[in-house]
Parts: C-alpha cells; sequence; structure tokens
C-alpha cells in the first residue's frame, strides 16, 4: 500500500513539474513584470511575436491591420486600436479572438503605449 502512495506521489511531482515546463514555453520564459520600467525589446515584441504576428505581419496582414516592424507596432498603438482590441473594449475586434492575453500582458502593453511606445 504504502508503495503505491509513494509511487503515486513521485507520479504527481513529475506531472506537475511538466506542467510548469509547458507554461514556460506557452508564455515565454520572461518573467512578467509590471512594476519595473517596460522595454518593447525585452517584453513588448516577444509578445507580439508569439499572439499577434502569425495574422498581422507579412504581405497581407488579417483585416488589413499591420504589425511587424516597430514603425507598425507604433502606429497601431498611437491609433489607440491596439489597446481597444487587446483589453476587449467595446467598438473594437477583441485580440487575440479566443483567448485574451494574461492581464499581466496587458498592464506591460498598457504601461509601453503610455510611455509614449518607445523603441526601447
Ligand atoms: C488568428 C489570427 C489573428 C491573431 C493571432 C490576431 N489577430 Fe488581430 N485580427 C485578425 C483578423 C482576421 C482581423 C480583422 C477582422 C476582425 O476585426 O475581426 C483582426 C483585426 C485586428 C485589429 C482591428 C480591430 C478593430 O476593431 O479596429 C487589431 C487592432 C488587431 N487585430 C490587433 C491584434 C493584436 C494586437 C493581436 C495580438 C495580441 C492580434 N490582433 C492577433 C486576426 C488575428
Amino acid at each position: 500500500m504504502f508503495r503505491i502512495l509513494f509511487f503515486f506521489g513521485i507520479a504527481v511531482l513529475f506531472l506537475s513539474s511538466c506542467y510548469y515546463d509547458k507554461e514556460d514555453q506557452l508564455y515565454g520564459t520572461t518573467i512578467c513584470d509590471t512594476t519595473a520600467a517596460v522595454s518593447y525589446s525585452k517584453q513588448i515584441l516577444p509578445i507580439f511575436q508569439r499572439e499577434c504576428y502569425s495574422c498581422h505581419s507579412g504581405g497581407s496582414p488579417s483585416g488589413g491591420i499591420a504589425m511587424g516592424t516597430y514603425a507598425a507596432d507604433k502606429a497601431l498603438a498611437s491609433s489607440g486600436r491596439l489597446y481597444g482590441s487587446i483589453s476587449y473594449a467595446s467598438g473594437y475586434s477583441p485580440m487575440p479572438k479566443d483567448r485574451k492575453l494574461s492581464s499581466c500582458n496587458i498592464t506591460m502593453i498598457k504601461k509601453w503605449i503610455a510611455a509614449g511606445s518607445l523603441n526601447n
């Protein structure tokens, strides 16, 4: 009996460590931190690359919304449509459609925009 419990315990530990590994891959290894100054290249760009560029970069971006270069990302931020869409604000198409970004990532993007969408 003890043996079974022991193996079960090991299995649970093993599975839960897998779970965290996977989460790291899904959300990137950068720790989401909303207290420090936000950097485009270190925090914002990886979010866009992971969540947006698959549809919004290249020759024929979805919905005619071009992203994928700093200039294009900044222009979208300045138009208000970037934040409108990721915050699921009314009047904007929610982006990404099926699954809202984590609130930490939304806050970081908000801070980046508020600080002037710098190329930092
Ligand atoms: C699976 C493809 C896909 C992904 C991923 C995606 N979008 Fe979109 N996006 C679309 C399509 C299609 C449209 C145009 C149709 C619509 O508005 O629903 C659109 C429209 C938009 C618009 C215009 C919305 C408006 O109402 O003005 C913005 C802004 C936008 N996307 C930003 C983003 C951002 C930022 C991300 C990443 C966080 C993202 N999208 C991820 C497909 C995508």
